[in-house]
């Protein structure tokens, strides 16, 4: 039979088959390992995968790649990005070296708030170009799925404009986009003092009107001491999820005010962040079936000294992913081999845990399990090759990456 593509005599092809559901326990450490193996891959999806020889004798290919000496593995998955904005904060950076706090910083009137004004004022076709470049060098790195938040604008014409900013990259560029509406990322100043107002719009005006034109799946919220309260949270996610939203959560990340057990309550897809969460969030997350999307390139960023707890998540039985969290205040990294370096040495988690949870578990962190994270017959060819002996490589070596070439939907979009 004749396909498109074969990538074969692959040194260490790492399939990350197993079950359909994000991975718990010491699944996480099964990477599915398959040695000189090989894989067909017809109209962008895989059709068969075998070993070197049973593929050479079954198979013949327009395009052939020869893999030895290299490892092979589903293409990373970015849950949790703010890649729509339009000016980096790199003196916020040095003020955080110098010794304040991003809390402190925020409530002087940087931090995300500091972001609204351009973002504002910005055309849609300026965001799209400055969003398009950002997402660029992350598919570069690797990154073949990734979600993307808005939160940047705080007000119903610039978050309209940003999730439209997502659809766009979504149409333009080899690259899965998940759109996220992160309406309660801040409160815009101009309703500091009138908080209850701001919700207000964002329930009755700015909700409606993003499901109206189909621009988000998710709904996500900033629950923290300075930003959200809970009360507050559990009212707009609540709501959000009445009118149709799916949600996610940023919680817990600086103080354990209970986000992951209000995500637990509220079924929520994934939590995120998590530094600071309870005993009771891992519980009630784990209960609930919700993901625990950790982002320790933030914390590394803040030069905070308390990472998550991935080894309690994990032997709890709590599936946990990894994401950039790739903003221009917090965590401007794009990398996901980076984050993988961070959560092992960090967190401790082992290096195949770090790779299920930046490829499977991702995956089901943005429910596209069943067709992306893992390299099975029937799933999109979203592949990479890295010039790297075996898979313990990748947390290992850290600058440069060793991403040689990335292929999306059967197509090599990076060599
Ligand atoms: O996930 N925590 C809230 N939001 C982002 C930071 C955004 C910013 O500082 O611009 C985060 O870290
Ligand atoms: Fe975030």
């Amino acid at each position: 039979m004749h396909v498109d593509m074969i990538i074969t005599s692959i040194g260490q092809l790492l399939t990350l088959a197993g079950p359909a559901r994000a991975r718990r326990g010491d699944e996480m450490n099964q990477l599915g390992i398959v040695t000189d193996g090989a894989l067909a891959i017809e109209k962008g999806k895989i059709v068969a995968i075998d070993s070197a020889e049973a593929i050479g004798k079954k198979y013949t290919a327009t395009q052939m790649i020869d893999a030895s000496g290299k490892v092979v593995m589903p293409g990373f998955v970015d849950p949790h990005t703010h890649v729509v904005f339009m000016h980096t904060r790199e003196k916020e950076f040095e003020m955080r070296i110098q010794g304040k706090t991003y809390v402190e910083i925020s409530l002087a009137g940087g931090g995300i708030r500091s972001s609204i004004q351009s973002v504002r004022d910005a055309s849609e076709d300026d965001l799209y170009l400055r969003a398009k470049k950002h997402v660029q060098r992350m598919m570069a790195c690797g990154t073949t799925t990734m979600e993307s938040k808005s939160g940047y604008g705080l007000s119903t014409r610039s978050e309209l404009k940003m999730l439209r900013v997502n659809r766009r990259l979504q149409e333009d560029l080899p690259v899965d986009i998940v759109s996220t509406f992160l309406g309660a990322h801040e409160f815009p100043i101009e309703y500091k003092d009138n908080r209850d107002e701001y919700i207000r719009i964002l329930k009755e005006e700015m909700m409606p009107a993003v499901l109206a034109e189909n621009l988000a799946e998710y709904c996500d919220i900033f629950t923290e001491a300075h930003v959200y309260t809970i009360n507050q949270s559990r009212d707009l996610m609540a709501h959000a999820k009445n009118l149709g939203f799916k949600l996610r959560f940023h919680a817990d990340e600086i103080e354990p005010i209970g986000g992951a057990e209000l995500a637990g309550e509220l079924g929520a897809v994934s939590a995120d962040h998590l530094g600071a969460c309870s005993d009771a969030g891992i519980v009630a997350m784990r209960d609930a079936g919700t993901i625990a999307t950790l982002l320790p390139g933030t914390i590394f960023s803040l030069g905070m000294p308390r990472y998550a707890r991935a080894r309690d998540m994990i032997s709890a039985g709590l599936p946990v992913a990894l994401a950039t969290d790739y903003n221009p205040g917090s965590c401007n990294c794009d990398s996901m081999s980076m984050v993988i370096t961070l959560a092992c040495l960090q967190m401790r988690m082992t290096p195949a845990e770090a790779i299920c949870a930046s490829t499977i578990n991702a995956a089901y962190a943005l429910e596209r399990g069943d067709k992306v994270g893992s390299l099975e017959v029937g799933k999109q060819a979203d592949i990479l090759v890295l010039d790297a002996p075996g898979y313990q490589f990748i947390p290992y070596h850290f600058g440069s990456g060793c991403i040689e070439m990335v292929i999306k939907n059967g197509n090599i979009i990076v060599n």
